[in-house]
């Protein structure tokens, strides 16, 4: 989708406005005035629930934008979009910051390696319905999204791998790394990768390490036949044609459908000077 020119002006004129504003208290009728805003949010809406779950949205078309600027546009999208989540800030930022997701439990999110195809929150409580992210500065290697549809895989396992599918429509635990998810429940921390949900039919929630590292962490032995599963459902995810992988520039959006759509990231370098930063939203469809 195209950035519409008009959106400029009504974004300087907010910053002119109000210079400054608390991220977390930014509300639908501090930006209700920006209507070319707003129809882009509604466009990106529909595309992700009805359409293909997945919307990039060019750069600024007026090249003379400043990271402030980028802040101020993601904000008032967000809140455009539907009801911004607050697990991790307003706007969280994605950064490598030298973590190792594999030796603690801290989202991948904090490191430059490669994810595997996911969805967002590993809690059975936080479930975004869309997950977007705008580009502040690409890393001088690396670091390309890639998304799939996890509909797509499911026909695939429901023609040729029925068993498979059972175990993936059963509760597996997940391990907690979603900030504000009430530890004590680790047992209880447990959902399908596959499942009919009330308001939007057919969702997939996965992300294999975190189930491999909710069953380890447990001591819970896991179910007999689920890595070959997992196995099978990662080959279907992964196969040729049905993963598109691009690189986001500066200001470039992306939103995707985190219920039906996975993302993942590869493996990136840093300049040290200028290192890779991305913002990103967690938005729950408005009632
Ligand atoms: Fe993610």
């Amino acid at each position: 989708m195209e950035f519409a020119e008009e959106i400029h002006q009504e974004i300087d004129d907010w910053i002119a406005r109000y210079p400054v504003v608390t991220e977390e208290e930014v509300a639908t009728e501090d930006v209700s005035g920006m209507s070319s805003l707003a129809s882009l949010a509604t466009r990106v809406r529909v595309e992700l629930s009805t359409g293909s779950g997945v919307a990039r949205v060019a750069p600024p078309t007026n090249p003379e934008f400043d990271d402030n600027f980028l802040r101020r546009y993601y904000l008032a999208f967000g809140v455009l979009l539907g009801d911004p989540l607050g697990n991790y800030g307003r706007l969280y930022e994605v950064k490598d910051r030298g973590g190792d997701y594999t030796k603690t439990a801290i989202p991948v999110s904090q490191t430059r390696a490669a994810t595997g195809l996911h969805t967002d929150s590993s809690a059975i409580n936080v479930l975004p319905d869309m997950v977007g992210l705008i580009c502040i500065r690409p890393a001088i290697k690396g670091g390309s999204s890639r998304i799939t549809c996890a509909i797509r895989a499911y026909l695939k396992l429901q023609q040729f791998e029925s068993q498979n599918l059972a175990l993936l429509e059963r509760p597996h635990l997940r391990d907690i790394v979603t900030p504000g998810a009430d530890q004590s429940l680790r047992l209880r921390n447990q959902f399908p990768v596959f499942s009919a949900h009330p308001d939007r039919g057919l969702i997939c929630r996965y992300m294999r390490f975190w189930i491999e590292k909710g069953y380890e962490k447990a001591e819970v032995a896991i179910p007999e036949g689920l890595p070959e599963a997992l196995d099978t459902l990662d080959r279907y995810l992964e196969e040729e044609d049905s993963v598109a992988n691009f690189r986001l520039q500066r200001g470039e959006m992306l939103w995707v459908d985190n219920c039906t759509t996975l993302h993942d990231r590869t493996e990136y370098e840093d300049n040290p000077e200028a290192p890779r930063l991305l913002l990103r939203q967690w938005v729950k469809l408005p009632d």
